[in-house]
């Protein structure tokens, strides 16, 4: 119950802001399939009061464990996976920067918006529905910062929330990336092409495409409007390993290219 509340709240932050989403749900849903969630994906400074080790709390209270971790060198990301005693809940994925890896004026930037976070939001599940918890950066610091690190950005102006839902395809009527692609291909939304449409095959035990994420306007601190990423939509279809058992984790190649889902040019 208390899961229930919680997705759908950061459903409803999601579509408000990520309209293909709830388009391609409802084009899935209209061809016969219910929707189950397989995972959903937060990022986060790894900063207090936000840092993943002080949000982690919040997910385990709702039922989950740890599964995994992850580590992406290149994007100075950390991550862990979580898994619900109840196999009908989504998976969770929990990345954060590494600020302290950026270079210093990065830090400074980050550390301005962090410093602004009041700390009573963060203590219950609803903190990672929160959005914003600074006032908006100017358009100069999130240049400055998308310079370096797309996620530093994204989170900037995105905040605490749903960064993907991921649809189960192991759940829909016919259960292949084949007919994902085809439902996604009608619908002509922009796939995430870093390494090809599908990442990952059956080898892997997971296979995943993704949407690019929604673009929105947004007017910074010092006034000036600019499109912006906010989210994207993911799909993935799971494989039994060798004993039979159904792939629960992550493979980093795979999540290391949907991570591009956000990428902006840094021309706009
Ligand atoms: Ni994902």
């Amino acid at each position: 119950m208390q899961c229930q509340t919680f997705f759908d709240r950061l459903w409803q932050e999601y579509i408000a802001i990520t309209p293909q989403a709830q388009r391609l749900q409802q084009l899935f849903m209209d061809d016969g399939n219910s929707i189950v969630n397989d995972h959903v994906a937060f990022r986060t400074y790894a900063l207090p009061p936000i840092s993943l080790q002080q949000l982690e709390p919040l997910i385990l209270a709702l039922g989950y464990r740890r599964f995994d971790h992850y580590q992406f060198k290149e994007k100075k990301l950390n991550a862990f996976s979580y898994i619900h005693e109840d196999e009908l809940q989504p998976r969770v994925f929990l990345s954060e920067l590494k600020v302290n890896e950026l270079s210093p004026s990065a830090q400074a930037i980050i550390h301005r918006l962090c410093a602004q976070i009041q700390i009573d939001k963060l203590e219950t599940d609803s903190a990672f529905s929160q959005g914003l918890l600074w006032a908006k950066p100017s358009w100069q610091d999130y240049h400055f910062l998308l310079q370096e690190s797309e996620y530093a950005a994204w989170m900037a102006v995105m905040g605490l929330r749903a960064n993907h839902f991921t649809i189960s395809v192991n759940h829909l009527r016919q259960p292949t990336m084949t007919y994902v692609l085809e439902k996604l291909h009608q619908a002509q939304v922009r796939l995430n092409q870093q390494g090809g449409e599908i990442k990952g095959n059956k080898a892997s035990l997971l296979e995943q495409t993704a949407t690019m994420a929604d673009e929105i306007k947004m007017t910074f601190a010092d006034g000036d409007t600019h499109t912006i990423s906010s989210c994207y939509y993911e799909f993935a279809k799971r494989y039994a390993d060798k004993d039979g058992k159904l792939y629960q984790g992550f493979v980093p190649a795979n999540a290391d290219a949907i991570f591009h889902s956000t990428d902006r040019k840094t021309d706009v």
